[in-house]
């Protein structure tokens, strides 16, 4: 009886054992299936859409929400605060995806064709500063478009949780 179950505990530990292996295999992404950064994913937006419309329309649309990333960008490459963390972007890339970014986090229906958050801003040393002169620009953008207040807290509410991701130090 002693015996039985010494050699059940062992079979035991052994088949734990090559599951766990098995766990831990699975969990790394095989080496032939690199995952591609820029395969098209909404969730790399990181936000959920609003579905209340009025927003977006107060926005102007989509090409609101175009001059408004547009003219954001323009302010920060002209801004002494953070210019040259853009100094080597694809500027209209980052006009475009960010436009389609807002677009898709204000329940306009766009797709978002960027990358995620996080691996897009990785190694760039971000800091909680520039990240507020960013929202700054972004702000002053909203104000040139006419954007309500309200709207432009919408938006804000929406790009907040996204700092954890943006900002490294
Ligand atoms: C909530 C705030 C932010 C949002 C929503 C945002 C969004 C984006 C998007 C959509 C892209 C383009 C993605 C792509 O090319 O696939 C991007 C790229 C970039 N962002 Fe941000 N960003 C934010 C904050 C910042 C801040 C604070 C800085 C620096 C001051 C910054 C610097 C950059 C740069 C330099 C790129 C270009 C990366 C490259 O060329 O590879 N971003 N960002």
């Amino acid at each position: 009886m002693h015996r039985f179950t010494r050699s059940a505990a062992l079979a035991a530990v052994a088949t734990l054992g090559l599951a766990g292996a098995a766990l831990a295999q699975d969990a790394v992404p095989p080496a032939e299936q690199p995952v591609d950064p820029y395969a098209q994913s909404n969730a790399n937006a990181h936000a959920t859409p609003l579905t209340d419309t009025r927003v977006f329309d107060a926005f102007h649309g989509k090409d609101g929400l175009t001059r408004i990333a547009a003219d954001m960008v323009d302010r920060s490459l002209a801004d002494p605060r953070i210019k040259e963390i853009f100094a080597t972007t694809d500027l209209p890339r980052l006009k475009r995806t960010l436009a389609e970014q807002f677009c898709y986090v204000l329940g306009g229906g766009c797709d978002y064709t960027g990358r995620d958050m996080k691996s897009v801003h990785k190694d760039m040393g971000v800091t909680n500063r520039d990240f507020n002169a960013m929202v700054e620009n972004l702000q002053w953008a909203m104000e040139k478009e006419g954007v309500p207040f309200f709207a432009q807290n919408k938006l804000l509410a929406k790009l907040a949780p996204m700092q954890r991701g943006v900002v490294e130090r």
